[in-house]
This record gives structure tokens, C-alpha cells and sequence, in this order.
């Protein structure tokens, strides 16, 4: 890590995340973890869309801190639920369910519905000298009707995305962290930093 770069805090305690987004954003900049700067509260995330949780666990952060944030939010916005689960991925079977209970729920749900388009959406919401600014990664695919492979977490055993014939769950890590919704959105944030 060059000693010119620039801190910022990710609003993670999760090692793979804060490694995952390290590796695209280079040495230019220095991630820190909540955990890095003795943040250890829960962070309120009780808003109804990507975009306002987003924002407001990075003012959350920034109101703490001082230090330039950034927080992100995902949710998988399926067409034939109007978008749902999106905000609620995390939680759409219940409070204290897993994913194995989210993706049951899903599959029934979209039991003999023919549109089985659906996206992951992330958005980041970064804030530097106290201007917010967001940025948005996307991947189309299709929801299969049954469960396949092993890897990844969440609901990667039934999404396939668009030009592929493997769900997320049967990719090498690296090929998924190619195209996925999060690295889409943290590249975008890195285009920005870049040219900061
Ligand atoms: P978070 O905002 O990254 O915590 O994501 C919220 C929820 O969306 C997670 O608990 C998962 O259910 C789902 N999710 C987010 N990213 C992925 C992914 O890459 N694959 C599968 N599910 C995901």
C-alpha cells in the first residue's frame, strides 16, 4: 500500500467484501472497516429502497467519523413480483430465516409464472467533504426453477445471469466477481475516485 493513499471507510465488518472491493480499487486507496475505526454499533438500514439505506448508513458513518464513507445495499428485484424481494432480499422469508427459507419462498412464489426475468441491483452511496454521491451496478438473468450448485450465498443457486448457462452459485468466485452487480457498482465508484 503506497503511503499516499487516500483512506476510506466501508461501511463492512466483512472480511471478503472489504477485500473483494480493496482489489478493484487499488492502491491508490486504503479501505478501512467499521471495525477499523472502533464503529461498532449497529448501523440503522430501515428504509424501503437501496438508495435511501445506502445513504443513510453512509451519513450514519460520516456524521460518526468525519472520514469519507461509503456504504452499499443489494437486493434481487425479480419482474414477475414487482421488484420483490429488492430492499427485503436479506430478509424476505422472516425475521431470523436463512437463504436456503428466502429462495424456498421465492420458488414458490414464482411457481408456474412463465417471466422468470429478474435482476441484482447494488447501489453504493459514498460521501466526501460532506457530498453524497451514488453509483448503481446491474446484472440481468433469470430465476431458475430449481436449485444448482454450491458455491456463493444467498439466492446464487437459482440466478442465472443473461449469457451464461451456469447460476452464480456453480461459478468460480473470480468469474462472478467479473460481472457481478457489486463489482459493477464498485467500479463505477472507482472511475470516480480516480478522477477526484
Ligand atoms: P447486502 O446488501 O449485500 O447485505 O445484500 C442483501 C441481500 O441480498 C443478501 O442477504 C442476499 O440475500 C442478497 N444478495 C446480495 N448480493 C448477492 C449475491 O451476490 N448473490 C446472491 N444473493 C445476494
Amino acid at each position: 500500500m503506497s503511503k499516499s493513499a487516500r483512506e476510506l471507510v466501508f461501511a463492512t465488518n466483512n472480511p471478503h467484501k472489504l477485500l473483494e472491493v480493496q482489489h478493484i480499487l487499488g492502491e491508490s486507496f486504503k479501505l478501512l472497516s467499521l471495525q477499523d475505526i472502533n464503529l461498532t454499533e449497529e448501523i440503522p438500514e430501515d428504509h424501503d429502497t437501496l438508495e435511501k439505506n445506502a445513504l443513510q448508513k453512509a451519513w450514519y458513518i460520516y456524521n460518526k467519523s468525519a472520514v469519507s464513507c461509503f456504504a452499499d445495499d443489494t437486493g434481487l428485484e425479480v419482474d414477475a413480483l414487482d421488484g420483490k424481494p429488492g430492499v427485503y432480499s436479506a430478509r424476505y422469508a422472516g425475521e431470523g430465516k436463512n437463504s436456503k427459507d428466502n429462495i424456498k419462498k421465492l420458488l414458490k412464489e414464482l411457481q408456474g409464472v412463465k417471466n422468470r426475468k429478474a435482476r441484482f441491483r447494488t447501489v453504493i452511496a459514498l460521501i466526501v467533504d460532506g457530498n453524497e454521491h451514488l453509483f448503481e451496478g446491474i446484472v440481468n438473468g433469470l430465476i431458475i426453477d430449481y436449485e444448482r450448485g454450491e458455491d456463493g450465498f444467498g439466492y446464487d443457486p437459482i440466478f442465472q445471469p443473461d449469457g451464461f448457462s451456469l447460476t452464480f452459485a456453480q461459478m468460480p468466485l473470480d468469474q462472478k466477481n467479473d460481472i457481478s452487480h457489486r463489482a459493477r457498482a464498485v467500479n463505477h465508484l472507482a472511475d470516480f475516485l480516480m478522477k477526484q
